[in-house]
């Protein structure tokens, strides 16, 4: 696991920015990527390196980690809009070559779990992004969910959702209950992890991610085990590790 600590998000957004413009000098790179604010700096370096440097997406093929259920697709905080406002429609990649698991209707989505994991298996992760949650969830992994776990339905803890609220009007209520998510196993298929996180409020995660046990208590820690993952801090977020920049 390669830590690096860097002064700001800006700084940790450029050195996520390099990660993943290495693997677009593939000839069909595969991205695997995440939602939340983590990401969104280097969504906007993406952007703009789309723009001044032609870099293109039109091979590019991407599947996300997540989605409420319930939701309406294109309601302004289902994570199917968030993609698109916030790197999908600022870079030419094909609507097609997007992958985001369908959570609209609560029927049938056993069956849609099922064919977001088929079809996620088709395709190796070149380099997947993540975040980490407050309570040291990746992707919508909550505490106890078990190591070999597929693409499933998930409860929203009580500690995520009072996270999330802030996309909601401040309103609790208005988060859904449930969400549709890769598993832990799907997400360690991935041949090379980037896990972001900024804040104060995730050094608590972040400790109990590298130093704490490995196991369902933390889901974060499984990356551990995962032989190519690099994690971007800032220094409030890195506060409790009492390293500088390191390998492990
Ligand atoms: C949500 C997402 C996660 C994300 C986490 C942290 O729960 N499902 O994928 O990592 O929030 O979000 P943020 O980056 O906004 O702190």
């Amino acid at each position: 696991m390669k830590i690096i600590i860097c002064k700001n998000y800006e700084e940790v957004s450029r050195e996520a920015f390099k990660l993943v413009k290495e693997v677009l000098q593939k000839d069909r790179p595969i991205l695997g990527l995440a939602t939340g604010s983590s990401p969104v700096g280097l969504y906007k370096k993406m952007i703009a390196d789309h723009h001044r440097n032609g870099t293109s997406y039109q091979s590019v093929i991407t599947f996300n980690l997540d989605e409420y259920i319930g939701l309406p697709q294109k309601h302004e905080q289902s994570y199917y809009s968030f993609m698109h406002e916030n790197l999908f429609d600022g870079i030419d990649i094909k609507e097609e070559n997007t992958h985001i698991p369908f959570g609209e209707n609560k029927e049938g989505i056993e069956e849609e779990c099922l064919r977001y994991e088929e079809e996620l298996k088709q395709y190796e992760i070149d380099v997947q992004i993540l975040g980490i949650g407050s309570d040291g969830h990746i992707a919508f992994n909550e505490p106890g969910t078990p190591f070999d776990s597929l693409t499933h339905v998930v409860k929203l803890e009580g500690q995520t959702r009072k996270d999330n609220a802030r996309f909601f009007d401040d309103n609790i209520h208005l988060v859904p209950t449930h969400a549709i998510t890769q598993g832990l196993e799907s997400i360690m298929r991935a041949k090379k992890i980037v896990l972001i996180a900024t804040g104060e409020n995730k050094a608590d995660a972040v400790y109990a991610m590298i130093r704490g046990e490995i196991n369902i208590d933390c889901p974060a820690s499984i990356l551990r085990k995962h032989e190519d993952v690099t994690i971007l801090l800032d220094e409030a977020a890195a506060k409790r590790l009492e390293i500088n920049e390191t390998n492990e």
